[in-house]
């Protein structure tokens, strides 16, 4: 186990009964007074990914994944920025409820959301341009059991999912930049990019609480 890992070592994020009481919670709130719930890392969060799409001309039309999307809100960002094939999942049952609702109140029915563990993904999810992890990784590095392994299972898991030439956009507050590169430029992926995120100063140091990575996968 590393230093990082001993910091932010097993906990309850790391496992699904956190999120499925998190998102049944939620989801009583959404449906009490509309509320679609937490942002994880904010609205700048979205908005910083969306332009690095925009910027590279991805077509409007090419396949996006979610992985672990929670309440679906950066898809309904991404639909109001165009994008036309979208697809969400969480293990979270409660979390896919909760997204297909906001869905249905934005009038966004064509986005598609699913049940799914990302570590033991079904056939039917393969083939994506573009996978976007926010926070996801994260949790799945907080598991109690057996974290290391995984995130190995992740990786092997994002290798399946996206086509051959994707972007993967990852945005943790758990790694360093340097850490993420160790675990996905070891398995094949390339840093194309870092996103600017914000920086904090704490005790005559600066530094990032947030880093935001593109990688590709190999051709
Ligand atoms: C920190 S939240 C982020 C949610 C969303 N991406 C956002 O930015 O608001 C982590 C999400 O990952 C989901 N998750 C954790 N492990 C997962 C797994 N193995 N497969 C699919 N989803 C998972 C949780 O249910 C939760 O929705």
């Amino acid at each position: 186990m590393g230093a990082r890992e001993e910091e932010f070592g097993p906990s309850a994020l790391g496992t699904k009964e956190h999120w499925d009481a998190a998102y049944e919670r939620e989801l009583k709130n959404f449906k009490e007074n509309g509320a679609p719930g937490e942002i994880w890392f904010g609205e700048e969060s979205m908005t910083r990914l969306i332009r690095w799409i925009e910027k590279q001309k991805i077509p409007l039309d090419s396949s996006v994944l979610d992985i672990g999307t929670g309440n679906g809100v950066l898809l309904v960002e991404l639909a109001k920025s165009g994008y036309t094939n979208l697809t969400g999942v969480d293990y979270s049952l409660p979390a896919v409820q909760l997204s297909k609702s906001i869905m249905e109140k934005e009038g966004l029915p064509h986005i598609k959301l699913q049940v799914e563990d990302i570590l033991n993904p079904s056939d039917a999810l393969s083939d994506f341009q573009v996978c976007i992890d926010k926070g996801t990784f994260d949790a799945i590095s907080l598991n109690p059991d057996n974290a290391a392994q995984k995130r190995k299972q992740y990786v092997n898991s994002l290798h399946r999912v996206l086509k051959p030439g994707g972007f993967f956009i990852i945005t943790s507050c758990n790694w360093t930049k340097e850490e993420l590169l160790k675990e996905f430029k070891e398995a094949g992926f390339h840093l194309l990019e870092e996103l600017p995120t914000p920086t904090f100063c704490f005790g005559g140091r600066t530094g990032n609480s947030v880093t935001a990575l593109v990688f590709q996968q190999k051709l």
